[in-house]
């Protein structure tokens, strides 16, 4: 349920304190609380036990440093690999009976790397959610409720996208009545969306022990993005201290129901995100009348849903329908279709003198149960014997999300075991005789163990192609069953203690066969002699070799995609990209001599500037020309390279809003490039340094300098074939000229993306405080690279803040983006703009740029926008801001008239997704990126 985010941070951690002994230290019946990563008992302040989860063999724990205020249980955290793996937590429960399981991830910056993990959570073969940390104080919080049908179940964690895996709570809540009962539960979870207590008096949710199952209730003044809002006129928070008949065990604690809101207008309405929809819901409404009105008034209202016109016919009236005041009544739908964002109203019918009442609701979103591999029951049972062993601990379903280390699985929907691979794992007793159910079974490799007893009859494992049995202590002997397996190719049985003789049928056909080191083992009549290898027809390897392959293939199936990672690192056409030495500067590129430049540089007499690759200077051509020359550090390798790159590059590159290239010059050791000279320097000096306090640069005049450079870098990402990707986008590269118009320079860091291809793989470079976290972990380079470094030039635009700062941003916080984000987050937009702006701005096109700022610095590349529709966004913020401007001025001029115009139509008609999604906040200034 993230509805609790930043509310359980923020609002309602109660206070960490070292009293934690004091209470009792009973486990409340039913409940289970894992503090994972943790290394004792306590008891809570709420009166909660919370232990260890010292069971699971694998991970690794971590504390994490964060506010004294956060509870015990989030400072520690147990994290796993970033592997194909899952890890699971196997919890008992009851079978038949209904709890509500909760996880919740305090990311923390654990690992140091500042890089937000992305990973899946499950529920046995089901997936749960997709765990994806966008901020490292945040706690996520994911809610189930199930009924359980076996007496245990899994919690995995799996499928890191970014990041490692991790988990800081583990909850385990029983429900001992039948409220979420469905008629689906048999085939469906019930993942929770929203518990909204109405008419809170505090944002601090209400838990256990006000409800005796720990359910969070959550404040609706809780203050975040795209919670309720939209909230009528009129509407008024009511509460009392009269008992509440809340009758059954389920039903919302009484103090939930002892407040409520008052639409005193007519209506409440509201407006919320459902995270997990749009899908099939189950929503149920909380009712109870707790304001005294005489006989002459009455409170009547229906609940308007535009998406369900049907629902609108149905009248509340909560004293009748509850059978009197202070009494629960609870009207709900046990399958609705719900959107994402749900706008919902309750309006007062005309006969009613008073408006609508509302005290608590909870959505639930259908999410339907994945039964699993068909072998799931078999492969326990072969399983369970060896409870201790590492590769037995795996838990949940041997296939499903990701199957267990030692298995392989087909792709069935219901997929079934076609691989044991048990080779060498010190397990001793019997050939586990539950093997021969698994009908699917393609190859089993049991090898190097201490397996005893009789081979068991395979025939119902009919597909069986595979057999490793050797260096185990097997007797018997070789069964003739074996004969029947029609596909088998490989059968390894050498060094056991087998007897007898074998089997003809096994001997004459096209099979690799190995019986050697079974001293009572012959071939049939041909006493003493031991074939070691028995190769039963000419094509005998030809049918090894094609074995080999089809395993092979096999087995790269599951890792088809780290496997086209590969092969796209190693395919990068480097060599396409950065020409050799021979054959680099070609194409258009102007050479200079370097006479000619000594001439005009007046021998390197003016530096104007430093970057990434050298020291610029100051040039006027013969024919007055000015000119930037970028002399590159000599014996630089890396700068070479770069050189011959930018080059090429530069040459094709032609836009109003690029710094122009005119040319190179290489002699001997030294390597330039020559631009166009920008008479007013960069971004960076004209927002900070010694020039800001003269002539800062007002609000309009940096939004276009945004728009210019937005541009510049729309042209590198879709104008140019392939896409180019500048990789160091700064404020320290948006040159100014003359005008005051910006132009992007510096594409020493440039790089063609691969035809076709999402991504390319790379080196990180980049400037840190521009640098893109996912770019950095995944070293995955995308076009959202430059998306995010240009995120962070828009939150220097508007606060005239460096990137990276050790004082500006307060303790424990050298990171704009950090630093913004809470302020515009909590709604605090002020605190971030630039005071040499001297209020002199709209705050809508503030907000715009604020929010569009924080789309693009999402910590993953494809909750970024693009180029494009940031382009757009601050197409519409100028439009504002020169309205407002006008205004401002009193000054009605028709010209900007007409600019402002068009430029409104250019933007509305292509809108993309998220822009509509955005549009959804613009009514209420506040950003909806989250
Ligand atoms: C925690 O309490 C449980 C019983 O609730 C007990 O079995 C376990 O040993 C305790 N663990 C520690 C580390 O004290
Ligand atoms: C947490 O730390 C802050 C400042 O470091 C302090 O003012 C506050 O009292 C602390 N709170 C608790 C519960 O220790
Ligand atoms: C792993 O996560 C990615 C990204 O969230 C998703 O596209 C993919 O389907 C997931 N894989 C599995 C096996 O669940
Ligand atoms: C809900 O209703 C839809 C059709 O209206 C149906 O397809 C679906 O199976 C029902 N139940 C769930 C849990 O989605
Ligand atoms: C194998 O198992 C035996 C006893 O079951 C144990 O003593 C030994 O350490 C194990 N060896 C390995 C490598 O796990
Ligand atoms: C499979 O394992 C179960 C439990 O160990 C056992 O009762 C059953 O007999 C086994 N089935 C076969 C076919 O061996």
């Amino acid at each position: 349920m993230p509805i609790m985010e930043t509310g359980l941070l923020l609002y309602s951690l109660f206070f960490f304190v070292f009293l934690l002994f004091h209470a009792s230290s009973a486990q409340v019946p039913g409940f289970v609380s894992f503090d994972c990563g943790g290394i004792e008992n306590f008891t809570d302040d709420i009166g909660l036990v919370w232990t260890p989860d010292t069971q699971l063999a694998y991970g690794e724990t971590a504390n994490i440093s964060v506010s004294n205020e956060t509870r015990k249980q989030y400072m520690t955290l147990r994290h796993f690999p970033a592997d194909s793996r899952k890890y699971c937590y196997t919890l008992n429960v009851i079978s038949r009976t209904r709890y509500l399981l909760r996880a919740t991830f305090l990311y923390g910056n654990f690992d140091n790397y500042n890089v937000y993990p992305k990973f899946d959570i499950s529920l046995g073969a089901t997936h749960w959610s997709t765990i994806v940390i966008s901020d490292a104080g945040t706690i996520e919080v994911r809610e189930l409720i199930f009924l359980a049908l076996s007496p245990t179940i899994s919690v995995c964690l799996s499928n890191a996208t970014t990041g490692q895996p991790f988990i800081s709570t583990l909850e385990l809540r029983q429900f001992n009545g039948s409220v979420y009962y469905t008629d689906f539960e048999a085939h469906y979870y019930l993942s929770v969306s929203a518990r909204i207590n109405f008419g809170a008096d505090s944002e601090v949710p209400i838990r256990y022990p006000d409800d005796p199952f720990d359910r969070i209730w959550e404040s609706d003044s809780l203050k975040k993005a795209n919670y309720l809002v939209d909230v009528a006129a009129g509407t008024k928070k009511v509460s009392t201290k009269m008992p509440i008949d809340v009758n059954k065990d389920e039903r919302p604690p009484e103090k939930v129901m002892q407040t409520a809101v008052v639409g005193t207008n007519g209506s409440l309405t509201y407006r919320l995100n459902l995270d997990g929809f749009p899908g099939f819901g189950w929503a149920v409404t909380y009712f109870a009348e707790i304001e005294d009105f005489g006989s002459d008034q009455s409170r009547k209202f229906r609940l308007v849903l535009p998406e369900h016109p049907e629902i609108s016919k149905a009248v509340v009236n909560i004293e009748e329908n509850a059978l009197g005041k202070y009494r629960v009544y609870e009207p709900g739908y046990v399958n609705l279709t719900l959107p994402f964002v749900l706008s919902f109203k309750f309006g007062k019918t005309s006969d009613s003198s008073l408006g609508p009442l509302l005290n608590a609701m909870e959505i639930n979103k259908y999410l339907e149960k994945n039964d699993g591999s068909l072998d799931g029951a078999v492969i326990s049972n072969v399983v369970s014997p060896y409870s201790s062993a590492d590769w037995a601990q795996e838990g949940g379903d041997p296939c499903l999300p990701v199957p267990w280390s030692w298995v392989q699985c087909n792709s069935d929907p219901q997929p079934k075991i076609v691989k044991i691979l048990l080779s060498r794992k010190n397990i001793t007793g019997n050939i586990p005789s539950n093997l021969t159910k698994l009908t699917g079974l393609v190859e089993l490799w049991l090898d190097g163990n201490s397996l005893n007893g009789p081979i068991p009859d395979f025939t119902g494992c009919i597909d069986l192609k595979i057999i490793h049995l050797e260096d185990n202590q097997l007797t018997g002997g070789l069964p003739s069953s074996l004969i029947n397996l029609p596909n088998l190719r490989e059968l390894y049985v050498q060094n056991n203690m087998l007897s007898g003789t074998v089997p003809a049928g096994l001997l004459n056909r096209n099979l690799v066969l190995n019986y050697s080191g079974n001293l009572n083992l012959q071939k049939g009549d041909k006493r003493g002699s031991h074939m070691n290898i028995i190769i039963g027809s000419s094509v005998g390897a030809a049918v090894l070799l094609i074995a080999t392959i089809a395993s092979c293939l096999f087995m790269s199936k599951g890792k088809k995609k780290y496997f086209e990672q590969e092969q796209l690192e190693h395919s990068q056409p480097v060599q396409r990209l950065v020409p050799s030495k021979s054959d680099a500067p070609t194409e258009a590129a102007h050479c200079f001599t370097l006479s000619e430049i000594e001439d005009a540089t007046n021998k390197f007499e003016k530096k104007i500037g430093s970057g990434g690759f050298g020291v610029v200077y100051y040039g006027k051509m013969k024919d007055g020309k000015e000119i930037a020359v970028k002399v590159l550090t000599s014996n630089s390798f890396q700068g070479k390279r770069e050189f011959a790159n930018e080059v090429t590059l530069l040459s094709r590159i032609h836009h109003r809003n690029l710094v122009q290239f005119l040319g190179f010059c290489q002699e001997g050791e030294r390597s330039m490039l020559v631009y166009e000279f920008m008479h007013n320097g960069t971004l960076k000096e004209h927002l900070y340094g010694p020039l800001t306090r003269e002539r800062s640069i007002n609000w309009i005049k940096r939004l276009e300098v945004a728009e210019d450079a937005a541009k510049g870098i729309e042209y590198l990402h879709t104008g140019c074939v392939p896409a180019i990707i500048h990789r160091d986008l700064k404020s320290s590269n948006i040159l100014l000229d003359k005008h005051m118009r910006a132009k992007v320079s510096d594409f020493g860091l440039s790089k063609l993306a691969v035809d076709g291809a999402s991504h390319v793989s790379s080196i990180v470079r980049g400037t840190v405080g521009y640098l893109d976290p996912e770019y950095y972990i995944s070293q995955q380079l995308t076009d959202k690279s430059d998306v995010y470094s240009f995120g962070v030039i828009l939150l220097e635009l508007i606060s005239g803040q460096e990137a990276i700062s050790n004082e500006s941003f307060g303790v424990n916080c050298r990171n704009i983006v950090q630093w913004a984000k809470l302020h515009i987050e909590s709604g605090d937009i002020q605190g971030i703009i630039d005071p040499l702006l001297h209020e002199e701005f709209d705050i809508q096109s503030m907000w715009k740029i604020a929010e569009k700022a924080l789309m693009c610095v999402q910590p993953h590349g494809h909750m970024r926008p693009s180029i494009s529709e940031v382009v757009k966004e601050i197409q519409d913020a100028i439009s504002i801001e020169k309205e407002a401007v006008a205004a401002r001025e009193g000054n009605s001029d028709e010209m900007s008239r007409n600019s402002l115009h068009s430029s409104l139509n250019a933007c509305s008609m292509d809108l993309g997704g998220a822009d509509n999604y955005l549009s959804i906040d613009e009514s209420i200034a506040r950003p909806a990126a989250r």
